[in-house]
């Protein structure tokens, strides 16, 4: 349990009262207890207010919201207000602001401006986590710590320049160990001083949209800066730890986003928490894979929803609202898929600035007859009901679709073979497959012990780690089913080439040489033709974006090109090795023959769904002690039916259910067996 002080799935949001006059505070509370709330973000972005110049800290009026929150029954999450510097401190002391990839100093203004290195910064970061700390350690509203506020964006400037060279250092000790693992003998970049070396931006070595000459420092400068941010949440962390050694520290994460190597981010927090914004065409398979992956940052512990919007967003270039009843489905999808909270961004509306238009519980008009509120008051009352059966229940996973973010940055940063190849959509593809069929995933890192899976995804594993074939071996030995795609197993950890044929260090594994890759426009498609039938698998299918030219080693070859000068030779091929058999998808294949090729294989594995429903209507599972929580949950636009084989306790109505039962759009129902 996150803190069993509140025992229950926690629901509320970011709450910015200091954005308003006494006035509000009262109407506030009140409509709140209306809708069930019992936990207010508080302090997200109030550094200038509660630290009005150096020596100055005034906490009085975060006293204030703090306990007219919980005489009224509603707790704290706390959070440290360090996502955006005061300008004071900006004019007093420039090495607080960020430069940018063009290499431009910034003024003060916007958030998330701070520069990770900055010696200031981290002084008054810290300091003020300190004095928080200190202030709320014994008091009994603050249920977790919310430190700053969605981390991301990279720095340039010359203190980064200089902890990068000392990072650099302890990562290579050596010039020439340096030098040879960026391959610096290429257009003469041989480097003789450390601080020969400058930041990897568009005044040096790259352009926009990821286009690097030097793959090898770009992707250093990646895991730097997420590693630089990263301290600067331990320091934080630790400071707040100091005074509460028991209270759960977090800070939000943003899902998929690129910038920051969030599995390693997800040891230094007691509970993972992340912003859900998926917009009106979002696939709702895309936003079950993001929530998995979350979960998987920590192993499958549960994580938290800190927001999401209750309606609409500001920042998307048409902002449609989430049609009625969308809020609660994609609320218990979170929590479907592992979260112990339904939290929002935000509670009231402001007033000014670009976060007015933004969605809320309280919306402009100040009172609680209106649609959102309305909805929002039925999922309160409904997580009350809920009370804490689901707390803590885990998603129990046969299969494990490996994601990891330096292998996204060296693939992102790929000079060749397409500017097309996109990881996180093809990974999406496998996801998909899985999802159509309500089979669970897990989503886990390259460090993720393997041996509780029978199926194990890895697409695009371009880079491949130290360790990691041999780790992927001993699992296919022992009767695993691995399956990866094509540019796989090219590079080691630096993106350096492994040399011997492709796939690299996956060949032993896979059975196959790939000589040579081919790259075509992708409205240029060439075809899986399938040997026999495998499975479901038959007749043909399409393929694109890129074509690994493969001779079997011993694999069985499974399907071949349709087309181009290697029409006939593999595509798709099967190597027994050991007890297992490792799987290579050798070009991007349509949908329907990753749907086609993960159910065959699923079979095989007497993987079996949890439910069969219609498409759009989604059923993941959560178990606790001998308990299971079947999540029915309608995407579509229309009623649908779905067949419900053993009776079972809707857990949001206490109704018996079984046999044809029908399930209105954007309807759910929480099987309790
Ligand atoms: C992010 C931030 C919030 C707010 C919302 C708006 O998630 O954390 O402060 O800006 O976006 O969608
Ligand atoms: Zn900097």
């Amino acid at each position: 349990m996150i803190n069993s002080k509140l025992p229950k799935i926690w629901y509320g949001g970011d709450y910015n009262p200091e954005q308003w006059d006494k006035g509000a505070w009262d109407e506030d509370v009140r409509m709140f207890k209306l809708a069930g709330i019992d936990v207010a973000t508080l302090n997200v972005f109030s550094w200038a207010l509660n630290q009005p110049d150096e020596d100055t800290y005034d906490f009085t009026g975060l006293d204030d919201h703090i306990n007219r929150l919980y005489e009224n029954g509603i707790y704290t999450c706390l959070a440290t207000s360090t996502a955006a510097h005061p300008a004071w401190m900006a004019k007093k002391y420039p090495d607080v602001l960020r430069v940018d990839f063009h290499g431009r100093k910034r003024s003060f203004g916007g958030r998330h401006n701070s520069c990770p290195n900055s010696p200031t910064y981290r002084k008054f970061s810290e300091k003020m986590a300190d004095k928080l700390g200190e202030r709320y350690k014994d008091h009994p509203a603050v249920l977790i710590w919310h430190v700053s506020n969605e981390y991301g964006g990279y720095c340039y400037c010359e203190n980064c320049a200089k902890n990068f060279r000392r990072w650099l250092k302890q990562k290579y000790v050596t010039l020439e160990k340096l030098n040879d693992t960026w391959n610096t003998r290429f257009w003469g970049h041989t480097f003789y001083e450390w601080d020969e070396i400058v930041p990897p931006n568009a005044l040096s070595e790259e352009g926009e949209g990821n286009v690097s000459a030097f793959q090898g420092i770009s992707l250093d400068y990646r895991i730097f800066q997420s590693d630089s941010l990263l301290d600067c949440y331990k320091l934080e962390h630790d400071a707040l730890k100091k005074h509460t050694p028991n209270l759960p520290i977090t800070t939000n994460l943003m899902g998929f986003y690129p910038e920051l190597d969030y599995f390693k981010w997800g040891k230094e927090m007691d509970v993972v928490s992340w912003d859900s914004y998926p917009g009106i065409d979002t696939p709702v398979s895309q936003t079950a894979m993001t929530h998995d992956l979350m979960r998987g940052l920590k192993s499958g512990q549960p994580f938290m929803l800190m927001e999401q919007t209750p309606s609409q967003q500001n920042w998307q270039p048409y902002n449609s609202l989430k049609r009625p009843g969308v809020m609660r489905l994609w609320s218990y999808q979170a929590v479907a898929h592992g979260a112990d909270t339904v939290m929002f961004f935000q509670l009231r509306r402001s007033v000014g600035a670009c976060e007015k238009y933004h969605g809320a519980v309280i919306e402009h008009v100040g009172h609680e007859h209106t649609r959102v509120f309305n909805e929002t008051g039925q999922v309160g009352k409904e997580l009350q009901h809920l009370s804490d059966s689901l707390l803590d229940a885990r998603v129990d996973a046969k299969v494990a679709i490996v994601y990891d973010w330096e292998n996204r940055w060296a693939i992102e940063l790929s000079s060749g073979p397409s500017v097309s190849l996109d990881y996180v959509n093809e990974v999406h593809k496998y996801y998909a497959a899985l999802y159509e069929k309500n089979i669970p995933v897990d989503m886990v890192s390259v460090e993720e012990d393997l041996s509780k899976y029978d199926i194990v995804i890895a697409p695009v594993l371009y880079m491949v780690k130290q360790g990691y074939a041999e780790k992927l071996e001993e699992y296919v030995k022992n009767g695993g089913t691995f399956i990866t795609t094509y540019f796989s197993g090219i590079v080691n950890e630096h993106d350096k080439v492994t040399l011997g044929g492709y796939p690299g260090e996956l060949r032993n594994l896979l059975g196959i040489w790939v000589e040579e890759i081919d790259a075509l426009d992708p409205s240029r498609k060439n075809q899986i033709v399938m040997k026999d039938k495998w499975g479901s698998l038959q007749g043909q299918y399409d393929c694109n974006l890129l074509f690994d030219i493969i001779h079997s080693e011993g694999a069985e070859v499974i399907a071949e090109y349709g087309s181009e000068f290697y029409k006939g030779t593999p595509v798709v091929t099967s190597n027994k090795f050991g007890e297992g058999n490792a799987v290579y998808v050798g070009s991007s294949a349509e949908q329907g023959f990753v749907n086609e090729l993960v159910s065959t294989i699923c079979e095989d594995k007497s993987i079996q769904p949890l439910m069969t429903t219609p498409s759009g209507v989604e059923a993941t599972a959560r178990s606790k002690d001998d308990k299971t929580f079947v999540f029915v949950m309608n995407h579509n636009d229309q009623e649908e039916i779905v067949d419900i084989n053993e009776v079972s306790t809707n857990a949001l109505t206490n109704e018996k259910v079984s046999g044809s039962v029908k399930i209105e759009a954007h309807g759910v129902m929480i099987l309790e067996k």
